[in-house]
């Protein structure tokens, strides 16, 4: 990089004859910069070509982004893309101004201009960022990263805390990523759904590990589209976070689900013997494989650690009344062999022939994309209840920003907290929380295809 340390702009700026020379600084220098570009990574196995990529500084996944609760984020944006781009900051309980949605919270970030990012971090936990504008394409090309917030009181006892975010890419036969961003089989369909596989941009990636390592794994689904099912083989272990959220009681991990956006902490210890692998497994009906793999040293204890306490909780507010709770209703409709008829679109009524063209073929409560509207408009504090009604034949993970919510059962029993939910075809799902975070939030689905196919809609909190 190329920026100018003080004491070489002081060194240049001598001998200036007027102030009026001087460059305007209208951000402090030091401020670090995020800097969406184009880049190559090795995505693929030797044999292939390195692949053209779009990432933050230049690579895939973008820079871990690190801070303590209680801490600040501040970066300066610049997006040196051909395309328009936003930062949002995914899962992050954050002020609306700062959340990235282009067209809603601010406007896009035209190739060769910055934006200020600038929010405090209430909560602990794995998030995760990523642009807000062309997102079925901008990440697709590998626009993303981790931003991770360590506990304010100290973490739980680890020897190691790896992240590793799972992609899914659509490469051609000279491992380029290839175009049809468009392309309305996969809108109408599960998305774009690629063909190779990585983990931090590696086919296969892995670490050397002694034996009963305790280590933290933080997960993060950051494909378009894919639908992950996990399996860990030779680690043993617990879930203790859900999308960024500590869970009440760590739960023994055997099969994980991840969604698009989704994210899971997992505090495992390598149980596998030395000299063998530990491995990550994805599983894709009868076959599975691994996804990262850990060479197994000489054991670092003589026994395992006990079972880990739960991470100390967020301060996220507790629900109140579910039975007076504001409620709202989602009817998602649309897709492939959904038969949707028709369906409001910039405030017309148009037949499906006419969304199809205008590749809208998602709808919830019979409007694609955002209306004019909010689904609901909640006083802050209040609790909302929405329930959410899977009319389609295709799963979907549908997120809210700016709060995370629990699943309220059958039974009443309240699930985990979370910021994306997977919805399975002609699924209910009903789901609550406090609308303690004013503005203006998005709620669409995170099959990215979906919410750019109409998908989407937003409440608000005043
Ligand atoms: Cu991770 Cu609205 O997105
Ligand atoms: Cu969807």
């Amino acid at each position: 990089m190329s920026r100018l340390t003080r004491r070489q702009f002081n060194h240049l700026a001598v001998g200036a004859t007027a102030a009026a020379t001087l460059p305007t600084v209208t951000r402090s220098e030091t401020t670090p910069v995020l800097h969406a570009r184009e880049g190559i990574a090795r995505l693929a196995p030797a044999k292939y070509p390195e692949t053209q990529i779009w990432g933050y500084n230049g690579v895939v996944p973008g820079p871990v982004l690190r801070a303590r609760q209680g801490e600040r984020i501040k970066r300066v944006f610049r997006n040196d893309l051909p395309q328009a781009s936003s930062v949002h900051w995914h899962g992050i309980r954050i002020e609306n101004a700062m959340d990235g949605v282009v067209g809603m919270t601010q406007s896009a970030v035209e190739p060769g201009a910055e934006f200020l990012y600038d929010f405090a971090l209430r909560d602990a936990g794995t998030y995760w960022y990523h642009p807000h504008n062309r997102t079925y394409e901008q990440m697709a090309r590998g626009l993303y990263g981790a931003l991770i917030v360590d506990e304010k009181s100290g973490g739980p006892m680890v020897d190691r805390d790896e992240v590793l975010l799972l992609d899914d890419w659509r490469l051609n036969d000279k491992a380029q990523i290839a175009d049809g961003f468009g392309n309305m089989h996969d809108w109408s369909h599960a998305g774009r759904i690629g063909n190779w596989i990585t983990v931090n941009g590696a086919g296969r990636w892995s670490r050397d590990v002694p034996r009963l390592t305790r280590m933290r794994l933080r997960l993060v689904n950051t494909a378009n589209a894919r639908i992950f099912t996990l399996e860990a083989r030779g680690l043993e272990g617990w879930v203790v976070a859900l999308d960024g959220m500590p869970i009440e009681a760590p739960q023994s991990l055997s099969k994980l689900t991840l969604a698009p956006a989704q994210r899971a902490d997992l505090i495992l210890d390598v149980t596998a013997e030395e000299g063998e692998e530990a491995l990550i497994v994805s599983r894709e009906r009868a076959d599975g494989y691994a996804i990262a793999s850990f060479a197994v040293l000489k054991a670092a204890r003589q026994t395992r650690l006990a079972k880990p306490d739960a991470l100390p909780l967020n301060p996220i507010p507790a629900l109140g009344s579910l039975e007076n709770a504001t409620r709202a209703k989602l009817r998602m409709e649309g897709g492939a062999m959904g038969g949707m008829r028709k369906a409001m679109m910039g405030g017309q009524v148009t037949g499906i022939r006419g969304l199809a063209a205008a590749g809208k073929i998602w709808a919830l409560n019979g409007t694609v994309d955002k209306s004019d509207t909010p689904l609901v408009e909640a006083s802050l504090g209040e609790t909302l209840r929405i329930a959410m009604i899977n009319d389609t034949a295709w799963p979907h993970g549908m997120h809210l920003h700016g709060h995370h919510f629990r699943r309220i059962g059958r039974d009443g029993a309240l699930g985990p907290l979370r910021d994306t939910i997977l919805m399975n075809r002609g699924e209910t799902v009903e789901i609550a929380f406090v609308a303690d975070n004013p503005g203006d939030w998005l709620l669409h689905c995170h099959m990215l295809e979906h919410s750019a196919g109409g998908m989407m809609t937003w409440l608000r909190v005043t």
